[in-house]
């Protein structure tokens, strides 16, 4: 037997492990795979991944084939729930909750075969694969893990998205929070409004490093989803037990979608027919113009957003991500359109006139069976009754959130914003915000204290929040998010103790193991010794904050 890795190196760390002994079960060409009803999705996904990793067929064989692979739901386990026995003369048998539950088995038992089973051809055919004979049983802390990717501000291809989507299930995430629409781009084919990809999908050029940067890369840069690009995207995650939640940011991060209809914007404030899709970063003050007129627009854009992401493809599916963050007031102020709309509806002012906005996409996603969440500025003004907090500017907004009764996804900037730079030294590429190092994320606790056990139970979950306006590509996307993906992972996932007492050390310890798997499945992630001469960019301003410890 060889190439085996230790239980205890599994990251996101399971509840239980009993064992390992040194006997176990040897995975070879003829191991054969039975799949019982409702684990199809683990079954094909198993014969992809190790098929192609190790050459193993996984044919298929009787329930009873001795030292066989065997997947069985049995509804009797809470529903993410699973258990991986591994038992030597009789086989693997991975049993899950519900379908979800018997697919995060399979991703611990990838791991338990060694980094070569994260490689997507055989490296060393007709090497034996063994697992030690072992028990483990393991079940998610949280029902949200996500992740959320601006694909706005620089476009992700959709073979990138696909690729996220595999990085995500390795890691037993379930969330992928797509940023769709921002200032500098808007990413989703809209049918009926087709200028909204035709001139807001590309910029002419963008600014290099942070607002103050002199730089700029002049070739233009652009790109969107069709809508089966979007179809794929939404099946390819359906597939792996994740949902995807669509974000179509309202009213402010709005400045593409302007550029592309110029009367969606505040055109007695500002000429919007000259705005363009912005080419730099920071808060843009070019929002919706809050009348009826953009109200029916952007029902419009639901509606085939609606259709592109079915309420059906996943626990979370029914949510759509309004956003609602960072919308500048002063074009509000200085409209008399804005301001009569503010009469004519009998509103106290600006703030109200937002409420009254989101309220209005609360209402209208509720009456066709969905549910609206928002970034935490959607409080102000008075909470929609059927909305979700995104709870971004540190935990307040979420524990204000809880207390009325409504659902939380805990994303605060100052822990889980992996743009922010993950060391202090000068050579982290374009640094931004807080120092938020791997130890910073594993120590980050989703729950606030001073909540009671029923406010608690409103708190769905956590993601982490990658925004882009720095990450150019690909290769600078997973140098900000792993490894720290990996501690957020462990932190949504495992049951893990108080932020004081968790054992950053054994996390480290298990993360040789797995910085094994990342090599494998092809991740440039920021090595512990500081980043490669490659992913520096030396010379390139970005916006520190020498900022106060988070509050927790
Ligand atoms: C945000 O970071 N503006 C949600």
């Amino acid at each position: 037997m060889t190439d085996v890795t230790p239980p205890t190196d599994l990251v996101p760390a399971p509840r239980s492990v009993e064992g390992p002994m040194s006997c176990g079960v040897e995975l070879t060409p003829e191991t054969t795979l039975w799949a019982g009803p409702g684990t199809e999705t683990t079954e094909r996904w198993l014969r992809s991944a190790l098929g192609g990793a190790l050459g193993l067929p996984l044919r298929p064989g009787p329930e009873d084939a001795p030292g066989g692979l065997r997947l069985r739901v049995d509804g009797t386990l809470a529903p993410e729930a699973y258990r991986l026995a591994v038992v030597t003369g009789w086989g693997v048998e991975i049993t899950g909750g519900s379908a979800a539950g018997v697919f995060w088995g399979a991703q611990t038992l990838r791991q338990l075969l060694g980094p070569d089973a994260f490689r997507r051809a055989p490296v060393r055919p007709g090497l034996t694969r063994g697992i030690p004979h072992q028990i483990i049983e393991d079940a998610p802390r949280f029902r949200w893990r996500g992740l959320m990717l601006d694909v706005a501000r620089h476009f992700m291809p959709k073979e990138g998205v696909l690729r996220y989507l595999d990085l995500m299930a390795a890691h037993k995430l379930n969330v992928l929070h797509l940023h769709l629409t921002d200032d500098q781009g808007w990413r989703v084919e809209i049918q009926r409004y087709p200028k909204l990809t035709e001139v807001g999908s590309w910029r002419a050029r963008t600014k290099v490093g942070h607002r103050a940067s002199p730089l700029w890369d002049d070739k233009p840069h652009g790109g969107h989803y069709t809508r089966d690009d979007i179809r794929e995207i939404v099946a390819y995650a359906a597939e792996r037990h994740i949902s995807v939640v669509p974000e179509i940011d309202v009213p402010g991060h709005s400045q593409a979608a302007i550029a592309a209809y110029p009367e969606l914007g505040n055109s007695d404030v500002v000429d919007t027919a000259s705005l363009a899709v912005w080419d730099t970063w920071g808060i843009n003050p070019n929002v919706l113009a809050p009348t009826d007129t953009t109200l029916r627009f952007f029902e419009g854009v639901l509606e085939e957003v609606l259709e592109l992401f079915p309420a059906d493809a996943g626990p979370f599916s029914p949510f759509v991500h309004i956003g609602g963050d960072e919308c500048v007031k002063d074009q509000w102020r200085a409209s008399d359109t804005a301001q009569k709309q503010i009469g004519n509806l009998g509103l106290a002012g600006e703030e109200a006139l937002q409420a009254w906005f989101i309220g209005h996409f609360d209402r209208w996603l509720t009456a066709r069976g969905r549910r609206m969440i928002g970034w935490d500025e959607i409080l102000e003004g008075g909470l929609a009754p059927g909305a979700a907090v995104s709870s971004w500017r540190g935990y307040a907004g979420g524990v204000t959130a809880a207390r009325a009764g409504h659902d939380v996804v805990m994303c605060p900037e100052q822990q889980v914003y992996l743009d922010h730079r993950q060391d202090a030294g000068p050579d982290e590429p374009v640094p931004i915000g807080y120092v938020r190092t791997l130890e910073d994320v594993y120590r980050f606790e989703p729950v606030p204290a001073e909540l009671t056990p029923q406010e608690t139970a409103r708190v769905l979950g956590t993601q982490a929040n990658v925004w882009t306006e720095v990450m150019e590509d690909q290769a600078r996307v997973d140098y900000q998010t792993f490894p720290r993906l990996a501690a957020l992972a462990e932190v949504a996932w495992s049951d893990l103790p108080a932020p004081a007492d968790r054992d950053f050390t054994g996390f480290e310890r298990r993360m040789g193991a797995h910085y094994r798997r990342l090599d494998a499945l092809g991740v440039a992630y920021r090595p512990p010794t500081g980043p490669l001469p490659w992913q520096r960019r030396p010379g390139v301003l970005g916006r520190p904050i020498d900022g106060p410890p988070p509050q927790r």
